[in-house]
């Protein structure tokens, strides 16, 4: 007999217990195959997708629950059936196996979990591009290096965000399709010896296809990583979107402000309002590159077919999934809410004289040679930070110092919103391209 320290060790109900409705869906589909296959009696089918479905609402309605002494939910489930129908139970299990059951139940599950997060994401994108629309004329500067390079619109930058997020889309649709094969049936690893119809239960649980080698259906779990991947990958991408929202809502930059109710203030500090919901969103990306590592890790070394091992995948699987739902939800609301401050933004754009090169050119296009245009540009760039001025506030008398090329028309060629909508070509920061990318962004949705 187990000792008991062992079978708390070996027991997962505490956290399969949440795959009970993919595991009695499982099992209904696998009775009506039984069924028709003559392998048990039509009635005995009956009864079992009966016993199942009042087991189902039982736990739906909470009036049962679940027995934690038990293995794991599909001893459990089994066994509620069993205590409730009597011996007809016991047919149940007939041409299955724990093995493939677990691996139909994880699939089905997470296949529901790529869904939810998937409309999750489409909403997020939603917001995104809303944002992209309200701020499409904002001028910031653009960064390389942390350092001010280039004019850019602030709905340019947001709609960058929203490219990564459509990738995060197709990459867990891309998963979802290879998650989406039929394991059940494989048995414990070389398949049955009676007459079973695997075709049968896949078509009724939703999958497009089944795993076409036995051994290989119990012991893969390259979905799991995968979903992990892609997972990784977007949390990757929040957590970047998060370090600039802190970076933009600092007093340093002033280029955002997050709503009250998606900050925190501090409890000595009455000037602070902290952006924690982008912090901690950074902060569990970590997590989630934990669990990535965590199932590669237990695979690795795995012989075929089931090893214990595999109750592993479960816990870091369903962390990912739960850790990347909170952060879409946390984002869309923070997102949807935070405003920008245009003026600041421009400002740090003027201040970075992000424009000298414009100027040059201005007086290249008045014959001047570049080189001498470039000198002149220099010489007005450290007149202005000597004296606290931008280019576009320096007065034209003293551009007239520097050069008699140097006319009224020259603030229009510098004026930033010239900048920006010079950038024409396409997927650039002009409005135009700004204006295709959100039509872009919108029908992807
Ligand atoms: N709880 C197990 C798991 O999650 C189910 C499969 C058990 N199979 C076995 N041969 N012990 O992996």
């Amino acid at each position: 007999m187990t000792a008991q320290i062992a079978d708390d060790f070996n027991s997962s109900i505490r956290f399969d217990s949440r795959m009970y409705r993919q595991d009695i869906m499982g099992s209904m589909a696998h009775a009506a195959m039984l069924g028709a296959k003559g392998i048990i009696s039509n009635d005995e089918a009956a009864a079992l997708i009966d016993g199942l479905q009042g087991v189902l609402d039982d736990l739906e309605s909470g009036t049962l629950t679940f027995d934690m002494s038990c293995e794991d939910i599909h001893m459990f489930v089994e066994q509620v059936l069993t205590e409730r129908i009597g011996d007809v139970g016991k047919k149940l299990h007939t041409a299955r196996s724990r093995n493939d059951q677990v691996a139909l139940d994880v699939r089905m599950y997470l296949r529901s979990e790529i869904d939810e997060i998937t409309a999750l994401l489409k909403k997020l994108v939603g917001v995104v591009a809303d944002k992209a629309e309200e701020y499409k004329t904002a001028i910031m500067p653009g960064y390389t290096h942390l350092q001010r390079a280039q004019p850019i619109s602030f709905g340019h930058h947001l709609l960058a965000y929203a490219m990564m997020l459509l990738r995060d889309i197709d990459r867990l649709a891309d998963c979802r399709r290879r998650m989406n094969c039929s394991p059940i049936g494989c048995c414990a690893l070389a398949g049955t010896t009676y007459d079973t119809d695997r075709r049968f239960e896949a078509e009724r649980l939703g999958f497009d296809d089944i795993c076409r080698n036995s051994l290989d259906g119990v012991s893969d779990r390259d979905f799991g990583v995968e979903l992990l991947g892609a997972l990784s990958i977007l949390m990757m991408h929040l957590s970047r979107f998060s370090e600039e929202i802190v970076l933009w809502s600092s007093w340093e930059f002033r280029f955002v402000e997050l709503a009250d109710s998606y900050t925190t203030g501090s409890s000595i500090m009455p000037q602070k309002k902290n952006p924690d919901m982008a912090e901690l969103v950074r902060g569990k990306t970590g997590r989630v590159y934990g669990d990535l590592m965590a199932l590669l890790t237990t695979l690795k070394g795995l012989p075929l077919a089931y090893n214990k091992d595999m109750q592993e995948d479960k816990e870091g699987l369903f962390d990912a999934c739960d850790t990347v739902k909170m952060c879409l939800e946390v984002f869309v609301g923070m997102i949807a809410t935070m405003t920008a401050r245009p003026e600041v933004m421009k400002k740090a754009a003027q201040a970075g004289f992000i424009n000298a090169t414009d100027l040059a050119d201005y007086l290249v296009k008045k014959g001047l040679p570049f080189r001498s245009a470039y000198k002149i540009s220099g010489q007005i760039v450290a007149q202005c930070i000597r004296e606290n001025l931008v280019l576009e506030t320096m007065p034209l008398e003293v551009y007239k110092t520097y050069s008699p090329l140097f006319e009224e028309d020259l603030y229009q060629e510098i004026d930033l919103v010239t900048c920006v909508e010079k950038r024409i070509s396409e997927g650039g920061t002009c409005a135009a391209s700004v204006n295709a990318q959100l039509e872009y962004v919108r029908a992807q949705l």
